[in-house]
């Protein structure tokens, strides 16, 4: 690893190195010795993860950071839906008047395309890294998705990616305070007003397999609805796609994908 800034941002002790394999694995490394309220950025990542054993690209100019947050297994599901509400929500103060959904449970999207990702992961006990991506500059062509990423920069927004990152800090914690204060059906309302493909039908592709069904929303622990006929089934894990009507960008050569 190149050598490291330490710096500042709010209560965070800022991490950033000029490369890095993957942030994630950085703040797995430091928490033990460092403590919490740590974040790590990295001007390019070499290995960097993204989720269900995708590669993320580490374009230099796009943001790449992991923070360190406590959180009980039980209330997982609530904290993903928060950390893609609170990036969504810092998009919507940088592109007002812009098209910003959240695509379950966290995947941010501008314009109809995939603007940035977050993967949470364990560190040890109750506390995770959350790893997140966006595309400051460029946006990587995706060969395995049945959608298209997107810049800001395409979108004609510039802004410097650690003033993103100080944004998104910021929101976040006002998130968390928020959820620690209020509960979660004050994130919910939120999240579910920016939620990509609301009560229309969607496909989601989980470990054991594809299922089909009219997107209901989000329950209290930050699981996808799916209402299929009069049965409302609970789907905790998985990637979400439209029902090929082209909310996602998606082409009339791609809707074989399974
Ligand atoms: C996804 O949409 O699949 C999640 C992508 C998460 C990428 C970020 S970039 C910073 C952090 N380090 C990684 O290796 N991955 C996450």
């Amino acid at each position: 690893m190149s050598s490291v800034y330490k710096g500042k941002i709010a209560l965070w002790s800022w991490y950033e190195a000029e490369t890095v394999a993957s942030t994630n694995d950085e703040i797995k490394k430091m928490v033990p010795d460092k403590g919490r309220n740590i974040v790590f950025s990295a001007v390019c990542q070499t290995k960097g993860r993204g989720r269900r054993g995708r590669s993320w690209k580490g374009m230099e100019g796009n943001l790449f950071f992991t923070y360190s947050q406590e959180a009980e297994p039980a209330e997982l599901g609530r904290i993903v839906c928060l950390t893609g509400l609170s990036l969504a929500k810092v998009v919507k103060k940088i592109a007002p008047g812009a098209r910003v959904q959240i695509k379950w449970p966290n995947d941010v999207f501008l314009e109809g395309k995939k603007l940035s990702g977050i993967l949470l992961e364990n560190i040890s006990g109750n506390l995770w890294a959350i790893g997140i991506g966006v595309n400051i500059v460029s946006a990587p062509v995706l060969t395995d998705m049945p959608y298209r990423a997107v810049s800001l920069r395409e979108c004609g927004i510039s802004l410097d990616r650690t003033e993103f990152l100080r944004y998104y800090l910021d929101e976040f914690a006002a998130d968390m305070e928020l959820y620690r204060q209020q509960g979660f059906a004050a994130i919910k309302g939120q999240w579910s007003a920016l939620a990509l493909n609301y009560q229309q039908e969607i496909s989601i592709k989980a470990e054991t397999g594809i299922k089909s069904g009219k997107f209901a929303g989000i329950d209290d622990n930050g699981y996808l609805l799916l209402k299929t006929g009069e049965k409302m089934e609970r789907v905790t894990a998985g990637d979400m796609f439209a029902a090929w009507n082209g909310e996602c960008g998606l082409e009339e050569k791609e809707k074989t994908y399974k």
